[in-house]
């Protein structure tokens, strides 16, 4: 019986340390190896976390006493090494977003079938405490029917944040700004809670950062299949950095996510009364508990707090040693992907975009 699943990290960067933090956290993981073209950045993850390092992914992975690979390298160069990992026989988590490219994405879901793998896609936010509640209501049907969904990530980013890596703001490594590398969460939210996304109506530009050529504000219009309407909205030029914040409407209840907290939460009730103006008791469940609770990194990228990654980590043992599917698995992580991609050209096209 396997009582003990050992871990290797590619990409040594800001967010390697969550990742190495969160696994030597979890009783029956440990990280075994990590890996990074930069030597000093491996070396020095290896040392704090008593791991061995490696400069080239490639011989990390012919190690046979490594379960799981932790793709954390940027976006642009997800799929091929979760290939790479897949093809050498390694379960895979990957950060967000899965790739950028949506025929990689398909690939790399493809060959991790064919190889036996199990693949995970880093969406934290899922596991929350906030999150859970809202789905199982919407899910149990306490909402009534959803009516509307809108979300708003106004968050900020310096420029000498889009100069600390030659991928960031890129198309080809990045694969998107604002929406693509920091409003994917709520993203991924808003149609976990909705449901599916039919079309989508946007516009974005680049109005407060230079040397970039990806988006930093972005706005577009949801049409969700159920019938339901929506907004998103994301940028990284909200001086000095707000909030994020989710809302989601249903013929009889509602909730507002606002920085991963469940603000709001309202449902009707037989007895409820005054709700001609709106004026139905509301109940705040701000009860998020510490466990799950991520920073909001909302002006501070490396204000991200593990406890989430955590939770989806575990998630990801229980699905190898239970030979289940984790909860987001490649076609869940395929899905934000989907719907930002289609903001993206209807952005360019100045025409709706069905999904
Ligand atoms: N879930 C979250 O909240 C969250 C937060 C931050 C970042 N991320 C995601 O994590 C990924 C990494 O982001 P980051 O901010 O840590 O970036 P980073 O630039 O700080 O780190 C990336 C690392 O990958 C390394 N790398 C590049 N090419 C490599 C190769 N061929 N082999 C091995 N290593 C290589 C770089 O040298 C660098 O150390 C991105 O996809 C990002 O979207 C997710």
């Amino acid at each position: 019986m396997i009582n003990e699943l050992r871990f290797g990290i590619i990409g040594c960067g800001s967010i390697s340390h969550t990742h190495a933090e969160q696994i030597g956290l979890i009783n029956g993981a440990k990280l075994v190896a990590v890996a990074d073209v930069e030597e000093d950045r491996a070396k020095s993850l290896a040392e704090r976390y008593e791991a061995d390092w490696y400069a080239d992914y490639h011989e990390m992975l012919k190690r046979e006493d490594i379960d799981i690979i932790n793709i954390l390298t940027p976006s642009g160069m997800h799929a091929d090494m979760a290939i790479a990992a897949a093809q050498a026989g390694k379960h895979v988590i990957t950060e967000k977003p899965m790739d950028v490219s949506l025929d990689k994405a398909h690939e790399m879901i493809q060959v991790c079938k064919d190889a036996g793998v199990k693949l995970a896609v880093i969406s934290q936010h899922r596991f929350d405490t906030s999150t859970v509640k809202v789905k199982e209501k919407v899910e149990s049907g306490k909402f009534g029917n959803m009516i509307l969904g809108e979300c708003a990530v106004n968050w900020y980013r310096t420029q000498e944040y889009y100069d600390s890596g030659e991928w960031r703001g890129t198309w080809a490594l990045d694969g998107g700004g604002a929406l693509m590398n920091q409003s994917i969460h709520t993203i991924d939210l808003l149609q976990y809670l909705m449901g599916p996304v039919e079309s989508v109506f946007a516009r974005k530009a680049t109005l407060a950062h230079e040397r970039m050529e990806v988006e930093d504000v972005a706005v577009a219009t949801v049409s969700f299949k159920n019938g339901a309407l929506g907004t998103i909205v994301g940028t990284t030029s909200a001086f000095p950095g707000l909030s994020s914040r989710l809302e989601v409407f249903g013929t009889k209840g509602s909730a507002v996510i606002e920085n991963d907290q469940l603000t709001h939460h309202y449902e009707k009730t037989t007895d409820s009364k005054g709700e001609w103006y709106g004026g139905g008791k509301v109940e705040n469940l701000a009860s998020q508990s510490e466990e799950a609770s991520n920073g909001t990194g909302s002006s501070d990228p490396t204000a991200i707090f593990g406890g989430a990654h955590r939770i989806q980590i575990e998630d990801m043992i229980q699905a190898v040693l239970e030979n289940r599917e984790p909860l987001v698995n490649g076609e869940e992580g395929l899905k934000p992907l989907e719907v930002i991609l289609a903001i993206y050209e209807s952005a360019r096209t100045g025409k709706s975009v069905s999904l």
